[in-house]
């Protein structure tokens, strides 16, 4: 295996993240800089994506969540959008050639209200082709809302009740992780947001709850393999108590 810059030998394998979140910020800055429309800053950053999985799952982690597109980035121009949405389907489309070649599971999570049958449908094809991988999984959020997912999962725990399935007294914090998107996976235990934003935005917020929070000023497409490191790094150096002493 080939890791990138020396700053590797800081990791400890035995004690990597179980569940990294990825604010990926700042593509539209970053192309601002350099006279660029914003599509080129989101075409950067989709490279940046690229090589930071391939990273992540080199080094071993098995859960990966990046935050693409939010239910509140359609408030976005409309030319933008539809170039994030084209470039989401070509990233996923490319994704059966490339990730699933590394073995990345690929499942994209939120609501797919809006989104066109054309995405959807490649969505669908991209799990389903990476489904049998054993490598990382890649979560893709898109059109994905925290509160959203909360309503949802609410929806969903509501009704079986009322179909007399559940006994509303053993609703608990395990039934109701089980009926959100990351169902079945470990908790945020590690949380990047690029650009020197220092917010949620409405990321994750259940599966944040004891999430170490890691932020840079770089811009997402400046991103790079050793600053995934670093952030392991600090990561690792943290006293985690959950709570206790
Ligand atoms: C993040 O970059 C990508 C998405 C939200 C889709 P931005 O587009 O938010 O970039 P800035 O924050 O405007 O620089
Ligand atoms: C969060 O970034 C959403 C994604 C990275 C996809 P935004 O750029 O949309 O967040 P705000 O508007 O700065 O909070
Ligand atoms: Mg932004």
């Amino acid at each position: 295996m080939f890791f990138s810059k020396k700053k590797i030998h800081e990791i400890d394998m035995s004690n990597l993240p179980k569940h990294i979140g990825i604010i990926m910020d700042g593509n539209g800055r970053w192309a601002k800089k350099r006279g660029m429309p914003r599509s080129a800053g989101h075409s950067a950053g989709a490279d940046s994506l690229k090589k930071i999985i391939t990273e992540a799952n080199n080094l071993g982690i098995g859960y990966i969540t990046v935050y693409a597109f939010s239910t509140e980035n359609w408030k976005r121009p409309k030319e933008e959008v539809d170039y994030l949405m084209n470039l989401l389907l070509n990233y996923l489309r490319n994704a059966e050639k490339t990730l699933s070649g590394e073995n990345v599971v690929i499942r994209a999570i939120g609501s797919r209200k809006g989104l066109s049958d054309e995405i959807c449908k490649q969505i669908d094809k991209t799990e389903k082709f990476t489904e049998n991988n054993t490598g990382i999984v890649m979560n893709i959020a898109l059109n994905y809302g925290g509160r959203e997912e909360i309503v949802h999962a609410t929806k969903e725990i509501a009704t079986i009740v009322k179909n007399g399935e559940m006994d509303i007294k053993d609703i608990d914090d395990k039934v109701f992780d089980s009926h959100l998107y990351t169902a079945n996976q470990p908790d945020v235990d590690l949380l990047i947001r690029t650009s020197g934003e220092q917010r949620l935005s409405n990321f994750m917020l259940w599966q944040v709850s004891y999430a170490e929070m890691w932020f840079t000023d770089k811009l997402w497409p400046d991103f790079k393999p050793r600053d995934l490191h670093q952030a392991i790094i600090d990561f690792q150096n943290r006293g985690r108590r959950f709570g206790g002493v």
